[in-house]
């Protein structure tokens, strides 16, 4: 089995109902950080880990995602003829090289377990990492590549975790803890959204996992879980054991843009980490502030 994780999977089959009623006719993943949509930094963040094929697991009213990572060749003549060189190489960047994205539907929104499962044929018997764009992280190392880094030494399963407030953990998987070491979790246990009073601890796994295909022998049950889906916690947890399966306390930070808060959050920070936005959005945070 090939040791490289060469092959990454972003389930972009949900409802966002969160986000209703923009995500009414547009997918979640499409909404904008500053100016380019979540799912782009997403890519972005998998292409520097070094991933070299996309697979997409889309569903109802997600073709956007697809026209967003092909040509648009109106748009291409439109902005060549008026000399908008800049503008251009922005639209030409998510066009990767023809045959390294690829696409898989999944009919119903069981689930992210289910909306992985679906992946299995073009996964194969090899490694793979799974990203959820609605998951952004600010990091100077991309977080994609601080866990293929850790897959490096493990060669097992590898998901980025972070702290939770312990009011917060029955909206989370939850780690139950074997051992510690300030930067890798070595996992004996995974809970998905324990009440706090049952939660094994507050460490909770973020949308970036490395998984070994042994994960779809457990996914292919179908098994329901919390809130009726077919969760990815539930069949991760039945990994244990089998390999090294740890969590990373990744370096960055992490906005969680499915959550309106979160989203708003980390369209500020990212603006404000633009040289050419800095100043201006940073007078108008003041200005609210002093309201
Ligand atoms: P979420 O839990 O955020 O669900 O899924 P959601 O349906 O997108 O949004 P809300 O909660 O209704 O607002 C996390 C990730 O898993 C994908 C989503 O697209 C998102 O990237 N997912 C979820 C699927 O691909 N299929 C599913 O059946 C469920």
């Amino acid at each position: 089995m090939t040791k490289r994780v060469r092959k990454a999977v972003f389930p972009v089959g949900g409802l966002g109902t969160r986000f209703l009623p923009v995500t009414k006719a547009m997918p979640k993943e499409m909404l904008p950080i500053v100016d380019k949509p979540l799912i782009q930094y997403a890519v972005e963040e998998a292409l520097e880990a070094g991933i070299e094929e996309i697979i997409f697991v889309t569903g109802r009213g997600k073709a956007a995602i697809e026209d967003f990572f092909d040509h648009s060749f109106e748009l291409r003549q439109v902005l060549a003829e008026r000399g908008k060189d800049f503008e251009l190489n922005t639209i030409e960047f998510p066009v990767l090289e023809a045959g390294s994205i690829v696409y898989t539907r999944q009919q119903e929104p069981l689930g992210l377990g289910h909306a992985v499962w679906c992946s299995r044929e073009l996964v194969g018997e090899e490694p793979f990492a799974i990203l959820l764009a609605d998951d952004l992280i600010m990091a100077d190392t991309p977080c994609l590549k601080q866990m293929v880094d850790v897959f490096g030494e493990t060669g097992g399963n590898v998901v980025a975790v972070e702290d939770v407030p312990l009011e917060h953990t029955d909206r989370y998987g939850i780690l139950d803890v074997a051992s510690d070491d300030g930067r890798l979790v070595e996992i004996k246990g995974l809970v998905e959204k324990p009440d706090p009073v049952d939660a094994p601890s507050t460490l909770s796994i973020i949308g970036r996992y490395i998984l070994l295909p042994e994960i779809f022998d457990y996914l292919s049950d179908w098994k329901k879980g919390v809130g009726g889906e077919i969760q990815l916690t539930d069949s991760m947890a039945r990994l244990i054991g089998d390999k090294p399966f740890h969590g990373l306390r990744f370096q960055g930070t992490r906005f969680d843009c499915g959550d309106k808060a979160g989203f708003f959050e980390a369209n500020i920070a990212f603006a404000l980490a633009r040289a050419e936005l800095h100043n201006q959005i940073q007078s108008i945070v003041d200005a609210y502030a002093t309201r």
